[in-house]
């Protein structure tokens, strides 16, 4: 069987560092650690001890993760290097050759080709563009069937912003339940609402066959950190536990430092503030220039992420397109067609105004140049 690639990933990896202005990420802006620790928190990180420390995250962190679940204790957190180590794992745990996965689509396609690679069959779980890019929960209930071994949802969801109401999730864990699949609910972007003040809440506590996980990417600000973690059952966490210890015996010391504080309640609300401020200001800035774009984008707009799903108009397919805006315009933006959705280019707007406003009128640049479709 061939190997099926990360492409989202290898398309950001191999241009990232060649454009003048990376719109492809989906994060906010990051910060510098100068940026939003104290100089006593400065002090705590440098005085950390570079020994190994707690393979399964120290026990202040897990307190800490666990205080924002309802019932979770320490016992049920891993902490992992970001979701996407989280994400591989659990994959590694649950999957064998035959099993069929549910994915969304489009989706950040990390589980989508973790299965493929594992030998399963994946089956799409369709958001609509014409309904909100509401999950078609229809079609769940068909794909859904006794070789279904995993569900795995990412809510809100990258790259369309959409978040599931509180009917969908319980529709989501009875179609779980039916035939007793394991949920995977991949939470990075939760904290990042911009159309609502509600943080979306966790599937944690749901149903039994559940893992979680989650990081300080995206909601905090701190992907490079590198910080993630699992909540599931304690049996669960132990058998994460065993290959956690296999890919990268534990996550970075200086980095748990950093998430113990990051998860303190008002610098948690700090770094949210920022984070929904920047990502408020970018959607302004895209919506402004989207008006003036005579019909070559559109966009259904999203809830949360700072990600902005565009739909081209253009007669070209959306890797042509995103590898003329980085070459013409040095930008870089995903094309769709990397998550599952052609013809739309996922632009990511959480950078301060005056840089989203100068790719932005590249991109439109670039644009004016080529044929509707
Ligand atoms: C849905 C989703 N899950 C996981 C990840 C990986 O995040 P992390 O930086 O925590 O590894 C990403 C990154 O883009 C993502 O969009």
């Amino acid at each position: 069987m061939s190997f099926q690639p990360f492409d989202l990933e290898a398309y950001q990896s191999r241009w990232e560092r060649t454009v003048e202005m990376n719109l492809a990420d989906s994060s906010v802006q990051c910060l510098t650690t100068r940026d939003w620790l104290s100089n006593d928190e400065q002090q705590q990180v440098l005085d950390t001890g570079l020994f190994y420390p707690e393979v399964n995250g120290t026990a202040l962190l897990r307190e800490r993760i666990a205080a924002l679940y309802p019932r979770a204790t320490p016992a049920h957190v891993l902490v992992t290097v970001g979701a996407a180590q989280a994400n591989s794992m659990i994959c590694q745990a649950l999957l064998e050759p035959g099993d069929e996965v549910v994915v969304m689509s489009p989706g950040y396609r990390q589980v989508w080709g973790l299965a493929r690679n594992a030998g399963c069959t994946v089956r799409e779980l369709p958001l609509d563009p014409h309904n909100d890019w509401r999950a078609d929960l229809g079609v769940l209930d068909q794909v859904v069937n006794s070789r279904t071994k995993l569900v795995a949802v990412v809510n809100p969801n990258n790259p369309t912003g959409s978040i599931f109401t509180d009917a969908e999730m319980q529709r989501i864990v009875a179609a779980c339940a039916r035939v007793g699949a394991w949920l995977h609910a991949d939470e990075v972007y939760a904290g990042t609402e911009h159309g609502r003040a509600a943080e979306t809440p966790s599937f944690f506590g749901r149903y039994d066959r559940l893992v979680c996980t989650n990081s300080l990417s995206k909601a905090y600000g701190l992907a490079g950190l590198r910080l993630g973690w699992i909540v599931s059952s304690p049996e669960m966490i132990e058998e994460l536990w065993r290959r956690h210890e296999y890919a990268v015996i534990a996550a970075s010391a200086p980095s748990m430092t950093m998430a113990e504080i990051a998860l303190l309640p008002e610098k948690r609300r700090w770094l949210f503030d920022r984070q929904k401020r920047l990502t408020r200001d970018g959607h302004a800035v895209l919506a402004d220039w989207l008006a003036q774009q005579d019909g070559r984008f559109s966009l259904v707009p999203s809830h949360a992420t700072a990600i902005a799903f565009v739909k081209s108009h253009l007669a070209l397919d959306s890797l042509t397109l995103a590898d003329r805006i980085r070459i013409e315009g040095n930008v870089l933006v995903a094309p769709g067609s990397l998550m599952g959705a052609e013809h739309h280019l996922r632009v990511t707007v959480g950078y301060p105004a005056e840089k989203v406003k100068k790719a932005l009128a590249r991109i439109g640049e670039v644009a004016k140049k080529l044929s509707l479709d």
